[in-house]
């Protein structure tokens, strides 16, 4: 974040009350509710937890214990049996929910589709069925790399019916970085598309698909189904690839849901760490399926009339927790949208909201920075009154575009809740209740009931009102990361054993780092390890040097983030390169290019510094905090007198 945004923060003590007629009719109405469900929540989290399992889902068989927590690893509801696949679709059938549309898709160029939550249980049935056919069994893992199409959804919901859980890859991901997931997670089918379209144009997803598992790339991969969304003409390999159109006929129209145990896995994330190649994030079924059908309807305070647009894409947790399965468990409708803004098209998200009557928008600063630059006459141009309440996610929103958010999208009549939260959390953690929480322009507010959360120092001391520390959670809840998949030591020291466990007392390590002011709200200030946040996407700077040092021409790599007005963070990559190798614009445009090839465009270099010598400590570690320091163009700031040769520091200064 730039100093002058930090500044902006330190200064905002502008408070925004939730609006009366708001309150009204809202889920959760006012602070004392808030508070009363808070305090229940600490001073006895089963019941509270066990008392909303009860209520809120659906369950084949109850659970013997709420919560088994032997640090760091937790079961919750064990015992229990479930599926979020039923709990989505099958209890809704008997309500006059059955024709009420569960999914809006709006996809480019002008396609559109409304889905019935009936007609959705026959799809997923159908793919759960064709999954079936191709061998797929409860426990296997099916890797998904799609477009936002509808059929991704139905994919997910296929799976988690029959209990094989699914990795879905950003379809932005490339071959490479598709291939390392499916490796890692053993993935026995793929569902793909033949394209999508992303601005104007179709991007051939299939082929990715087809480099990866190119020369037996990921063997334990046996068949690929195919959606046709494109028409383009594209390979497809005998025996290995499948048409879903085709699989469909033949498949039967029910398929039970597989009463699975609270505890089976449900699904792999891969996210971006400090070290290594990403993660991958496990979530169970009860926990998950709980938290996230219950942040949905407190925290955008879902009712049987609204209409919910998250933007996130299905492949980020975001579209996992609050497109597709908490919207859906609570019986809600979601919009999916396969496009974006761009020059031919620069309203059509306020289109969207229009044409469907969307009440409550779910966004990123990134977003909405864009959205400030490209001017107010396009939101204001639509009518976007039916919007009543507005969200926030992924990285830190900066005052002004909290303020901008506000007046010019929520017609200064929709409440905002700026919500904090982690691939790794499953769910919303830090959080206004739009209905309740007073509202501060860039404070992530208050912790979700159930949720303690704390500012800490190394050692896991509290850190006094509005000093800076690490942002920790203090207590097992239902949505967390289960384990790092086929890695629970990776899970203990990455996340429970960062700051030292005390006296049995365990703390969850999120990586950022925030402070509490004087009202407990919390004001999260951004990743303090060696994860960037580019445009709300988490990217590790060892995946990106990792790509730039598979360049023939690179020695060398050190990849930093760099503040950006728009994108919160941009990549900054310094190189050093082999011999007979020089510094040229053209190398540079390669080497971005090179990174976007193996990683994706997402990870693409804004840009590359070319230098003799990287800035090493004596034990030869890279010092990125002396190039975080060059590469904004601020002064290197902090000592220095552990580098092991000061002229390099010097060399950098000048550019070389
Ligand atoms: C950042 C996305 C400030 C944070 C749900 C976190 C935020 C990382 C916020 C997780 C917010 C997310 N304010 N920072 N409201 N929400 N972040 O795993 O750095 O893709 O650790 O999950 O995004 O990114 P992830």
């Amino acid at each position: 974040m730039s100093q002058a945004t930090i500044e902006s923060i330190l200064q905002e003590e502008r408070l925004f009350q939730p609006p009366a007629e708001f309150s009204q009719t809202a889920h959760i109405k006012s602070l004392q509710e808030y508070q009363s469900l808070y305090d229940k929540a600490k001073s006895d989290p089963e019941t509270f937890w066990a008392e909303l399992a009860e209520k809120e889902l659906h369950w084949f068989q109850k659970w013997d214990k709420v919560l088994d927590w032997q640090p760091p690893f937790a079961k919750w509801f064990v015992g229990g049996k479930l599926n979020i696949s039923y709990n989505c679709l099958d209890r809704h059938l008997n309500s006059d929910r059955a024709d009420k549309i569960a999914l809006i898709w709006e996809g480019e160029p002008g396609d559109g589709l409304k889905i019935t939550y009936r007609e959705l249980h026959r799809l997923v049935c159908k793919m759960a069925n064709s999954l079936k056919s191709m061998g797929v069994q409860k426990g296997d893992r099916v890797g998904i790399y799609m477009p936002m199409i509808p059929e991704v959804a139905i994919a997910m919901l296929a799976c988690t019916r029959i209990g094989a859980p699914h990795t879905v890859v950003f379809g932005g991901f490339s071959a490479e970085a598709l291939k390392d997931r499916l490796l890692d997670a053993e993935a026995k089918v793929i569902i793909t598309a033949d394209g999508g379209w992303r601005k104007d144009a179709v991007v051939h997803i299939k082929d990715q698909v087809d480099k990866a598992l190119a020369d037996d790339g990921v063997p334990s991969v046996e068949k690929v189904i195919v959606v046709r969304r494109t028409g383009h003409p594209i390979n497809m390999q005998p025996d290995r690839d499948y048409w879903w159109h085709e699989l469909r006929k033949a498949a039967a129209d029910e398929c039970p849901a597989e009463p699975m145990d609270s505890e089976d896995p449900l699904f792999i994330l891969y996210t971006s760490g400090t070290t290594g190649k990403p993660k991958g994030v496990v979530h169970t079924t009860g926990g998950y399926n709980l938290y996230t059908h219950i942040t949905t309807k407190w925290i955008f305070d879902l009712k049987d009339t609204d209409i919910l647009w998250c933007t996130a894409d299905v492949g980020w947790i975001t579209g996992h927790s609050y497109l597709v399965y908490g919207p859906l468990s609570n019986g809600g409708t979601t919009v999916m949208y396969e496009g974006a803004p761009r020059d031919s098209n620069p309203g059509c998200m306020w289109d969207v909201i229009q044409k469907y009557g969307v009440t409550i928008f779910y966004t990123a600063p990134t977003a909405i920075r864009t959205f400030m630059k490209m001017g107010e006459a396009l939101p204001l141009a639509r009518d976007l009154s039916s919007l009543r309440l507005l969200g926030s996610v992924g990285e830190p929103i900066n005052p002004a575009a909290w303020m901008w958010y506000y007046r010019v999208i929520g017609g200064e009549r929709c409440p905002i809740v700026d919500t904090w939260w982690q691939t790794e959390t499953g769910g919303i953690m830090l959080t206004p209740l739009p209905g309740a929480t007073p509202m501060k322009p860039g404070a992530t507010t208050l912790p979700f009931p159930g949720i303690e959360a704390e500012v800490v120092d190394l050692d896991g001391n509290p850190v006094g009102e509005n000093q800076g520390g690490y942002l920790a959670i203090k207590n097992p809840w239902p949505s967390m990361i289960r384990t790092v998949y086929r890695n629970p030591n990776r899970y203990r020291t990455t996340y429970w054993e960062h700051i030292p466990p005390k006296n049995g007392q365990y703390l969850y390590f999120t990586g950022d780092g925030a402070r509490k002011d004087k009202d407990g709200y919390f004001w999260v200030m951004g990743r303090v390890d060696d994860v960037i946040n580019v445009a709300g996407h988490r990217l590790g700077t060892m995946e990106v040097e990792s790509a730039l040092v598979s360049h023939q021409a690179v020695a060398e790599a050190a990849v930093v983030g760099k503040p950006s007005d728009i994108k919160g963070e941009e990549i900054v990559g310094f190189v050093t390169l082999e011999e007979g190798y020089f510094p040229s614009d053209q190398l540079a445009k390669e080497l971005k290019q090179h990174v976007a090839n193996e990683i994706g465009a997402l990870a693409r270099p804004a840009t590359i510094q070319f230098c003799e010598a990287l800035p090493k400590t004596r034990s030869g570690k890279i010092m990125r905090r002396v190039l975080r320091n060059l590469a904004s163009g601020q002064e290197v700031a902090g000592d220095t007198s552990t580098l092991e040769d000061r002229s390099v520091l010097d060399k950098l200064r000048g550019g070389a």
